[in-house]
């Protein structure tokens, strides 16, 4: 079972342009609203590999309801906590050229009782799972929710033995590390504002993951876009993969299919070259979706056998 928590849902809007004119009229050729943020991206995927994801987050509005509704029509399992505030909505904005632009609204206000809430549901999922769930913490922060949010509830997970894995960025990933979630996934810009190391090759990123793993997380990897990613162990063990080259339409939302992939191969203890090829094929299958978290299986089986994991001295 996957538990995946969102403290910071979104609708997912993409639409397509020709071409951006800043200042201008845009006329879009096409819009899709989908279930947002980074968790439900997660629990998408996860879906999609053939798990059965419980999806637990905030949400409020109109938008909320269309955020619950769509969940629920990808037959994802919800647990919502009801807020005053309305639940934002993400622009992407694609251009026939690829230039992708996104705007991301900042996420309504959390109240005090809403976040007790929150944290009270989880505790009970956990004592009432009859097995451990994989605990996902995904996404940034909103307002009201305090920075080391992320850390109290690895601490709380872990109570229940659950295992975490970790995808946000800034001083909320920082403060998280001392949680010591079971594996995290920064991104190349997270992990070099993270570190203050530029990152230009898969040497560099293994140094770097390395550093996190001594600050607090037990495994991870960084990936870096198209030049694939970086995985990492406690043991010292490093492996990379390598990333197809693409027709893509966008890679929003990649790094969490790559989560979701990571996430899944644990919970069926798969060895790690094959843990890492599902999390490449599934960020990489995530750029030829509709939109973010809606890779395909059948893009993610191809895409598998056309990823090369070699490890990294
Ligand atoms: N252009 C691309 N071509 C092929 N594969 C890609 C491409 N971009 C990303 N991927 C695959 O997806 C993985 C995750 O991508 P990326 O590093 O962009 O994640 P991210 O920045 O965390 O994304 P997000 O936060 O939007 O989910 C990469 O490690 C790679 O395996
Ligand atoms: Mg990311």
């Amino acid at each position: 079972m996957f538990l995946c928590v969102s403290l910071n849902p979104a609708i997912d809007r993409r639409v397509r342009l020709e071409r951006l004119r800043v200042g201008n009229v845009n006329r879009a050729s096409g819009a899709c609203p989908a279930p947002g943020g980074k968790a439900a991206h997660v629990a998408m995927v996860l879906k999609t590999l053939g798990a059965d994801p419980l999806w637990l987050g905030f949400a409020g509005g109109a938008t909320g309801r269309q955020l619950i509704e769509g969940l629920q029509g990808l037959s994802i399992r919800v647990h919502q906590i009801a807020t005053d505030g309305c639940t934002r909505t993400n622009l992407e904005i694609v251009e026939d050229e690829g230039c992708v632009t996104e705007i991301l609204e900042p996420g309504q206000r959390i109240s005090d009782e809403e976040l007790r809430r929150c944290e009270k549901t989880l505790k009970n999922l956990l004592s009432e799972a009859s097995e451990q769930p994989t605990v996902i913490l995904s996404g940034s922060l909103p307002e009201g929710v305090p920075v080391d949010i992320y850390k109290t509830l690895i601490e709380l997970a872990h109570e229940f033995g659950s295992r975490v894995f970790l995808d946000t960025s800034g001083e909320p990933f920082k403060f998280a590390l001392a949680g010591k979630p079971d594996f995290v996934k920064p991104n190349r810009g997270e992990a070099e504002s993270w570190s203050g190391q530029t990152i230009d090759n898969p040497t560099a990123a293994k140094g770097i993951i390395a550093a996190i793993l001594n600050a607090g997380a037990a495994a991870g990897a960084i990936s870096l876009g198209a030049a694939g990613l970086v995985w990492h162990s406690t043991s010292g063990e490093a492996l990379f993969a390598s990333a197809p080259e693409l027709s893509v339409q966008s890679c929003v939302g990649s790094g969490d299919a790559a989560l979701a992939g990571f996430a899944f191969a644990a919970q069926k203890r798969w060895p790690a070259a094959e843990a890492v090829r599902l999390a490449a094929a599934c960020g990489s299958a995530n750029c030829l979706a509709p939109g973010p978290g809606r890779a395909g299986a059948k893009d993610i089986a191809s895409l598998k056998d056309q990823i090369r994991v070699e490890t990294l001295a």
